[in-house]
């Protein structure tokens, strides 16, 4: 069978089809795939799962589940009610990507939907339907929610009224501890954790100086980890940031604030390494010691945002238009593979499984990456994802897969 190309609805026919035969231990034909996997029933253990480097010609990369070769989440970031690239709509998009996290992801998160401004609009108004439009669609489907976030400080997602919030201390902080409280309260028993607070600091290791810190002091982080463990004792509460994995200024921030917290037993479950990447940056190394020093803590890793874009803007060999890769070669997407192999790797050899929170990819296809206008100035093209425009698997894919089964990266 030929994966590609085909349109996103023969897609979905096929993948739901195939995850059956693969559920049954089905066999399926060879792929077109530059590698494939092979993982045929949920008690496929590692060493019986084949590596893409030795499959190609025997197994089939449709009756490949991602999220039955680990015993812990993986998950998906989605864009979700009427956003552009929806999966709650009937068009093709939404159609072939519910087909892909159905048949490979066991767990989402809203890449946008339940952040601040869009479930908390008014002060006195919440707005829970799109959010609960989706975690009713993952709950029909098995699969659980990662809720993100209740704290933020970006400005598109701070509410308006709340930065023009006129109220002394006091007031602030109950409008706070309100916010917190209900939202976290509205999902209580139904999300299985929360990005509590989200990038609280700054690369040089200092607080960043948001309008919660303004209003607050820096107490606003641990208020908003006592009211969301108020409010759903339940869920495990993540800090959740970018550059962390690298060691350095940041990352030792936020270890001394995990310290203090389990000093003085302010509720915290885990951190939620974004790993927002590049293929070059951090080192392995680096991002096996910052997973293992929050692992040494007991608390959970959980890496919530992995994507890995081909083309690096800080990179000294960048130089658009001049010096760039604006082609996705085989070569490239061979060196991709590995590198998400190697992370994944890196995160099984680092982190006891008891305090595996889980794997996120920040998005399905390439082309509805959020850092294409992040990253680079002139929006060009770039591939950090593990589907390709088309909805098709990519050698990234197979990597995730190669890690997760603890074959060689190659
Ligand atoms: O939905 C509207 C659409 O109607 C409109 O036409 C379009 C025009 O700009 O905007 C759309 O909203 C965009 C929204 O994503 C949905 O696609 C917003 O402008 C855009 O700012 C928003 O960006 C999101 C960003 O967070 C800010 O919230 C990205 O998709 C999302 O991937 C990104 O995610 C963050 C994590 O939450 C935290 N870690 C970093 C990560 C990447 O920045």
């Amino acid at each position: 069978m030929q994966l590609s190309p085909r349109s996103p609805l023969l897609l979905s026919t096929l993948l739901s089809s195939f995850l059956f035969l693969g559920a049954c231990g089905g066999g399926g034909s060879s792929s077109g795939n530059p590698s494939s996997a092979s993982a045929s029933s949920s008690s496929q253990t590692s060493s019986e799962a084949s590596s893409s480097s030795d499959r190609s010609s025997s197994s089939s990369s449709e009756a490949l589940s991602l999220h039955i070769l680990a015993d812990f989440p993986i998950g998906v970031a989605v864009s979700a009610a009427n956003e552009p690239s929806s999966i709650m709509q009937d068009n093709e998009a939404g159609i072939a990507q519910r087909a892909i996290i159905e048949a490979h992801f066991d767990q989402l998160t809203a890449g946008n939907i339940m952040k601040m401004s869009y479930l908390h609009p008014a002060q006195d108004t919440y707005f829970f339907d799109d959010a609960d439009a989706l975690l009713d669609y993952a709950d029909a489907n098995g699969i659980s929610l990662h809720a993100h976030t209740l704290v933020w400080h970006s400005d598109y997602q701070v509410p308006d009224w709340m930065k023009n919030f006129e109220g002394d201390a006091a007031a602030w902080l109950a409008m706070y501890k309100e916010h917190v409280e209900t939202i976290a309260g509205h999902f209580a028993g139904r999300v299985p954790s929360w990005d509590v607070v989200n990038e609280a600091f700054n690369e040089d290791g200092t607080y960043r100086n948001s309008l919660f810190n303004q209003k607050l002091g820096t107490a606003y982080i641990e208020t908003a980890f006592a009211s969301a463990r108020e409010a759903d004792p339940q869920a495990d509460l993540y800090y959740n940031d970018f550059n962390i994995s690298n060691g350095g200024a940041k990352f030792q921030a936020m270890i001394n604030m995990v310290d203090d917290f389990i000093a003085r037993d302010i509720p915290i479950d885990g951190v939620g390494f974004q790993m927002h990447v590049f293929m070059d940056w951090p080192s392995i190394d680096a991002i096996k010691s910052s997973f293992a020093a929050v692992a040494e803590r007991g608390l959970k890793v959980k890496i919530t945002e992995l994507d890995i874009p081909i083309n690096n803007p800080y990179s000294p060999g960048y130089n658009y238009p001049d010096n760039y890769e604006a082609t996705f070669t085989d070569e490239l997407a061979a060196a991709q593979k590995k590198r998400y192999c190697d992370i994944v790797t890196a995160y099984l050899d680092a982190v006891p499984a008891d305090l595996r929170g889980g794997l996120t990819v920040w998005g399905i296809r390439d082309s509805d990456t959020w850092l294409i206008s992040a990253l680079f100035d002139d929006n060009h093209e770039d591939w950090p994802l593990l589907f390709d425009n088309n909805f098709d698997p990519k050698p990234a894919f197979y990597g995730v897969a190669d890690g997760l089964t603890n074959q060689p990266c190659l």
